[in-house]
């Protein structure tokens, strides 16, 4: 896999970027999302949900921990796992469901567990610079 640095000057490219991922990948599929706070993972992940019909608001599933979608036989599972300590916690709050499923998952935070999650299919990397986003991402996916 290759890696490609993409700079992102605004919230609208951020969210341009999240619907052309989703015009491009099927489930099942396990995106990871990392950076930190305010690095502009919902804001991709509201971009991605856009792409595939969901029109209402994006709720950050800060304190819901996972927020579920479902449009054209598509579900889409976000989830921000940073208040997550631990893969038994995940275990305890009954996860397996939303893991396993054959739906697309959005994970922000999963450096939060250490094991449990299932292998990113894809992972995108946020750095936070000055005035814009530094994004890390496999080169297949953006061009
Ligand atoms: N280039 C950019 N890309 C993404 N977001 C940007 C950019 N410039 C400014 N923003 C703003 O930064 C904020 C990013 O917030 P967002 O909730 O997406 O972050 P997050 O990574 O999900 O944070 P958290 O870890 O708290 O969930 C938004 O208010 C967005 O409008
Ligand atoms: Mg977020």
């Amino acid at each position: 896999m290759t890696l490609v640095t993409k700079i992102i000057d605004t919230a609208e490219e951020m969210m341009d970027l999240g619907g052309k991922i989703a015009r491009k990948v099927v489930p099942p599929f396990c995106i990871h999302l990392t950076g930190q706070i305010g690095a502009g993972k919902t804001t991709f992940a509201r971009g991605f949900l856009k792409a595939i019909g969901i029109n209402g608001p994006v709720k950050s599933p800060t304190f819901t921990l996972v927020e579920t979608y479902s449009r054209g036989g598509i579900k889409v599972n976000h989830l921000d796992l940073f208040r997550i300590d631990s893969s038994r916690e995940l275990e305890f709050i009954g996860f397996d469901d939303y893991l396993d499923s054959k739906s697309i998952l959005l994970i922000e935070w999963p450096e939060s567990v250490s094991e449990g999650l299932p292998e990113p299919d894809l992972t995108i990397k946020i750095e936070v610079e000055e005035f814009s986003r530094r994004i890390q991402i496999d080169k297949n996916v953006v061009e």
